[in-house]
């Protein structure tokens, strides 16, 4: 099934494997020493189990002689339960900062995607984002930690068992690396593939995130649709494509863990037969052939450990690719800006020739767009759908960037604002007035959050919230639902409203806010955004006559320019356009409330 995050989409682009250390690193600096704390104590571990088989020895060589055994068994005793602690202990540190680095990680990328820039995340899919922060970063937990160390320690016993082995028996060392040489590389060559499993089944995962986020997106339209079954279906695709990846990549670790035992098995048949015919022809003691048949058996650990290192590398690689794509994308500058609400004078806005389009290659959505708001008062923007009312508002927000030209606000450009002290001046209310889960009191003082219980109240009042207020069963403190699925769509328009005028805005922009109302709703807000339009500078994008007559200046939009400005009266007679949507139903005349 082609979903629009498909994994080339995504851009699962693999890092070289410098940077990829270079990132892992980055996450273990801040736990360098605990890594190396449990390092150490893995090593003790090591340590301890390395000298096992000597000790077996000298037991043996005792037993030949003749000699007691009680303090050597006791000493072997000792040895045992020391490199089991320090192991078990070093685990536990290792452990916890393997939690660490996942939060770390996760606590950066969540910082990140809030901050990411409308044009990027217009890009990505929301769910695939999500399962970055959710699911890849799990992945981390073992590359970050356990992987280091089990890599460290694998090498470390592996050179320190070699060197003794060496010390045994030369001869016998040859054999035994020659067959493990040979079943290495065959491991090396299967590496990578682990990876790329990891990576499709990463991406795999985040698209049954973004399936599913589609559909809760618009959960009613898919039962009234009867879509039930197909979405069910498409998300299914996702996690069986995820499945189909993990097994893959299961079956080259399996391919390995049976690669390393049988490296271990045949040395030891080959160091069998060399080595009985060494002893037989007295060129070694056979408490020498025990011992390093003892040592090829724990050869077996380090290698175990090395195998299990590189494979966590190939999939914490992969999670650290994709976690790194969301770093690439374009992101804001932090918040620096702390509004000190001291000045209420209103806002001017002004476009200077602006042209802009979404993107490279998209057509151009306005084009040369001039127009100024000198300060107080209501200014409507009206015109046919897609003419580019929205986008304007985009625009003075600086969600997006403009092409060319420029957009002042207080005869500053706005690249110029700091981006959080620049928001801070305006409220909003988007076009499909958002309300988010939560209380509604939440809801009210999101844009606000110093509001007090009276500021709210009264805006209660003004947005006629207060009635409903009063049925809802915890009055402001009732939850409203996954973005206010709870509350009818008026009642979400008037919330979006009162939420912008708690804010206290210099510049209020209201994107068809009232299309939901009743008659009488209407009538009040109206008065509501002409009282506020007294001292503050409102911009509304107007789907209503009754809005446009009260307006102050109206600007008249179409298809990406500005076709005329003027009052209502003027532009009846001086603009075609308008006139055409003053008179049909594009601008709809307001009823008389039934009162
Ligand atoms: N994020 C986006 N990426 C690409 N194109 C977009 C994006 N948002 C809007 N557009 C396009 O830009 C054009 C103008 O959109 P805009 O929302 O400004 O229209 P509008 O005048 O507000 O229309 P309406 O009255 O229907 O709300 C539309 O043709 C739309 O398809
Ligand atoms: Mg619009």
């Amino acid at each position: 099934m082609n979903t629009p995050s498909a994994p080339e989409a995504t851009g699962a682009e693999s890092l070289r494997v410098r940077e990829t250390l270079k990132a892992l690193y980055e996450y273990v600096r801040p736990h360098r020493w605990t890594v190396v704390l449990g390092l150490l104590l893995a090593l003790v571990g090591a340590a301890g189990g390395l000298l096992q088989p000597l000790a077996t020895k000298a037991l043996v060589d005792r037993l030949s002689s003749g000699g007691t055994l009680t303090t050597i068994l006791l000493a072997l005793t000792v040895l045992v339960l020391l490199s089991t602690v320090a192991e078990a202990f070093g685990a536990h540190v290792l452990e916890r900062t393997a939690e660490s680095v996942v939060l770390a990680a996760r606590r950066s990328l969540i910082g990140r995607l809030l901050r990411l820039r409308l044009s990027a995340v217009d890009r990505m899919q929301p769910g695939d984002l999500m399962s970055r922060v959710t699911s890849d970063t799990t992945l981390l937990r073992a590359v970050s930690t356990q992987a280091v160390v089990n890599a460290a320690t694998g090498a470390l016993t592996l050179i320190a068992a070699i060197v003794v082995m060496a010390f045994l028996d030369a001869v016998l060392l040859g054999v035994t690396l020659a067959v493990v040489l040979v079943v290495g590389v065959g491991a090396a060559l299967v590496m990578p593939k682990i990876g790329q499993a990891a990576e499709r089944s990463q991406a795999a995962v985040g698209e049954m995130s973004t399936g599913l986020e589609r559909v809760f997106g618009a959960f009613r339209t898919v039962k009234a649709s009867g879509a039930e079954e197909r979405e069910t279906a498409r998300v299914e695709a996702s996690a069986r494509r995820a499945w189909r990846h993990g097994v893959r990549g299961a079956k080259w670790e399996a391919l390995l863990g049976t690669a390393d035992n049988l490296a271990v098995e045949l040395a030891f048949l080959a160091v069998l037969a060399v080595g009985g015919a060494r002893v037989a022809s007295g060129d070694i003691p056979v408490s020498t052939l025990i011992a390093f048949l003892l040592y090829l058996f724990y050869l077996m650990e380090p290698v175990y450990k090395l195998v299990d290192a590189a494979s966590a590398y190939q999939e914490g690689a992969a999670a650290i690719s994709r976690i790194k794509e969301v770093d690439r994308l374009a992101a804001e500058p932090p918040a620096t800006y702390r509004p000190a609400r001291t000045e209420a004078r209103p806002a001017s806005v002004r476009f200077e020739d602006v042209s802009f389009r979404y993107g490279p290659g998209l057509p151009y959505i306005h084009q040369r767009v001039d127009f100024e708001v000198p300060g107080a008062g209501m200014t409507a923007f009206v015109g046919p759908s897609g003419a580019g009312k929205s986008t304007v508002f985009s625009l003075i927000e600086r969600f997006y960037e403009t092409t060319g030209g420029r957009v002042l606000v207080d005869g500053t450009d706005i690249r110029q604002w700091p981006l959080s002290e620049l928001r801070s001046v305006i409220g909003y209310v988007e076009q499909d007035a958002p309300v988010l889960a939560g209380t509604l009191r939440e809801n009210l003082v999101f844009s606000a959050p110093g509001a007090t219980d009276g500021e709210i109240r009264a805006v209660l009042a003004r947005t006629r919230l207060d009635t409903l207020v009063e049925r809802l069963p915890h009055g402001p403190d009732t939850l409203v639902g996954h973005r206010g699925s709870k509350l009818s769509g008026g009642e979400r328009q008037r919330v979006a409203i009162a939420r912008a005028l708690l804010r206290k805005p210099r510049l209020l922009l209201l994107d068809e806010a009232t299309s939901q109302l009743d008659a009488v709703n209407e009538l009040a807000l109206r008065d509501v955004i002409a009282e506020t339009a007294r001292e503050t500078t409102v911009l509304v994008v107007a789907h209503r006559l009754s809005t446009v007559t009260d307006a102050d200046r109206i600007v008249v939009m179409d298809a990406g320019t500005v076709r005329a400005i003027g009052t209502h009266e003027e532009l009846v007679a001086e603009d075609e356009l308008y006139a055409q949507l003053a008179t049909t139903q594009l601008l709809v005349p307001a009823e008389r409330p039934a009162v």
